[in-house]
């Protein structure tokens, strides 16, 4: 069965949809096995998002990111790597189909309300980087 690791980022709190996010994955049927929220700053950031450190648009999601709490968690499930993306739905926010979770409840690439880890070696990193293990 595989892990990976989930973010709900800032907007999810601010929008009350963090229970609904949570519905629709565990009603995928996936379990989510830890939660709880943190607190991001630059520095994690930096090292979470460093194949885009270096884009124009950083700084934003810096602002964005810290701009509250974040709920990390460790969802466990069959094929839930892949599966998770696929209910995430697509990083443009104009390629996300409805039926996904950005692309029913977010319309901003930026502000796209969940992190999905995005292979099994991210999902290990991750999980290690946010929980520590
Ligand atoms: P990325 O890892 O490519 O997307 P995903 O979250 O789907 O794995 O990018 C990380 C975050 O950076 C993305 O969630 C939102 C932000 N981002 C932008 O704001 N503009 C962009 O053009 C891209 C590619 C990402
Ligand atoms: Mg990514």
């Amino acid at each position: 069965m595989e892990k990976t690791y989930i973010m709900l980022k800032p907007d999810a709190f601010k929008r009350g949809l963090v229970g609904k996010i949570v519905s629709r994955i565990e009603a995928k049927g996936y379990r989510i096995l830890e939660a709880k929220t943190l607190q991001l700053d630059e520095g994690i950031l930096k090292e979470h998002y460093a194949h885009v450190a270096d884009k124009p648009f950083f700084p934003e999601i810096v602002e964005y990111m810290t701009s509250g709490p974040v709920l990390a968690m460790i969802v466990q499930g069959n094929n839930c790597i892949d599966g998770m993306r696929m209910l995430m739905g697509a990083t443009k926010t104009e390629e996300a189909l409805a039926g996904t979770i950005r692309g029913d409840f977010a319309n901003s690439t930026g502000e796209n309300l969940i992190h999905g880890a995005d292979s099994a070696e991210a999902a290990e990193i991750e999980i290690a980087r946010f929980f520590g293990r």
